[in-house]
């Protein structure tokens, strides 16, 4: 039954789950999807003309860190859940390294009140694991973040035993799997040296180690963080072969970037773990094809402008804004399917996560969705980072508006117009 509360999109086309394009109009009838709807469009009905654009699911971002509580000055849930919107994302998962890093039930209880109140997308909250206390799990997360090396005042987790007690607590875990033993010194040579693959390779070891520790069916689910390249995913094959529960993440700056591009802008790309080769880059492109990398994140890891120019920058770059203009435009591009980018973009995640409303475009589901048009101009910059890191990537498309359980919530009014 169509009502004057509902909203239709007319002048679309829409992306299936299994990657064809169907033509509009969609009705968001109470926050749900109504997909080619043929009924009539009541007279007083809210409509917005989409003008041939096209409307793809919203995205999962699995990995953000919006720096609440206590960095809100870097970034804060509003700006970055809005840079969020912009990039046609709907849920994001924000990472735990906190001040104070959010390690307990409580500090994750707190947390999610600060988000329920200030964040315009759907989300879920990771608790970090540490190297001590017990380990209580908080209820309703995404799951625990492990860092194996350093990323808030929580000493990392180094040691197999410890790893394993983690495993067998919490039913998903995320790894930043960089070894902080292998480490060198922030004053010896360039960034990639300092944090060098083997870092990584060793951390793995420690990964897979804990897992069989563990009998199969007390193993966690596990996420490997951020792939940069080789290593990972000669580890991600071997170990999904031997049907470890594991899946992989990757994000835009590595497959658009290099150690050299690094070198050449200096701590704007200082990243951890940090850009690898060309190579380590093309083998990427080749594993979000063939299935070894599940979904795409952004790491969105703002700081200030003012940080990033000083004598020892913090590492991390952002890229909420542009995951969707990215995703559409490898499919547009035919570098990937558009199957491939609903799978890469939020269906994989969903699953992983468990997430609702996020499988793709589908009859009767939650109207979590962003329209795409043509990019003429440079896209917004919203986050406090103040820049985009792959400025010359060339968007086809930008985001002119994204919904959110059927309502809009966001719409580049400079440049559209003519949304409404
Ligand atoms: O580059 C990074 N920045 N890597 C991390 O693991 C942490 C992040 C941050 O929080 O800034
Ligand atoms: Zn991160």
């Amino acid at each position: 039954m169509t009502t004057s509360d509902d909203l239709w999109l007319i002048n679309v086309r829409w992306v299936s789950v299994d990657g064809t394009h169907q033509v509009g109009p969609i009705r968001l009838e109470r926050g749900r999807l109504a997909l080619g709807s043929t009924a009539e469009i009541p007279t007083n009905a809210k409509v917005v003309d989409g003008r041939g654009g096209l409307v793809f699911p919203g995205l999962v971002d699995p990995h953000v860190h919006l720096r609440e509580p206590g960095r809100a000055y870097k970034e804060g849930i509003a700006n970055g859940t809005a840079a969020a919107l912009a990039g046609g994302v709907t849920t994001v998962l924000d990472m735990p390294n906190d001040q104070p890093p959010t390690t307990s039930p409580g500090l994750v209880a707190a947390k999610k009140r600060r988000f329920a109140s200030q964040s315009v997308t759907h989300f879920r909250l990771f608790q970090q694991a540490t190297m001590q206390g017990p380990t209580r799990v908080a209820t309703d997360i995404a799951g625990a973040k492990v860092y194996l090396a350093r990323a808030s005042s929580a000493a990392p987790v180094t040691t197999v035993a410890r790893l394993s007690r983690i495993f067998a607590a919490f039913p998903l875990v995320a790894i930043h799997a960089e070894l902080e033993e292998h480490l060198l010194a922030p004053t010896a040579g360039p960034h990639h040296l300092r944090r060098p693959v083997a870092a990584l390779t060793a951390g793995l070891t420690l990964v897979e180690e804990a897992l069989r520790r563990l009998p199969a069916g007390r193993r966690p689910r596990l996420v490997l963080c951020h792939v940069t390249g080789h290593a990972e995913l000669a580890w991600l094959r071997r170990m999904k072969s031997e049907g470890f529960d594991v899946w992989g993440e990757t994000c835009p700056h590595y497959l658009l970037l290099t150690q050299d591009d690094a070198v050449a802008a200096g701590a704007a790309l200082q990243v951890n773990p940090p850009l690898r080769n060309a190579q380590d880059r093309d083998a990427l492109w080749a594993a979000l094809q063939d299935g070894t990398i599940d979904f795409l994140a952004t790491d969105h890891a703002p700081h200030t402008p003012a940080e990033k120019a000083s004598p020892l920058p913090p590492s991390g770059v952002p890229g909420l804004e542009w995951l969707g203009p990215f995703l559409v435009t490898l499919a547009i591009t035919g570098r990937i399917s558009w199957r491939r980018a609903v799978e890469l973009g939020c269906a994989n995640a969903a699953s992983c996560y468990d997430l609702t409303g996020h499988s793709g475009l589908q009859e009767g589901c939650a109207a979590n969705l962003a329209l795409y048009v043509d990019c003429r101009t440079a896209l917004p910059v919203l986050t406090r980072a103040g820049y985009c890191p792959y400025p010359d990537f060339g968007f086809a498309v930008r985001v002119a508006a994204t919904f959110l359980d059927g309502e809009q919530r966001y719409c580049n009014h400079l440049l559209t117009g003519e949304l409404q």
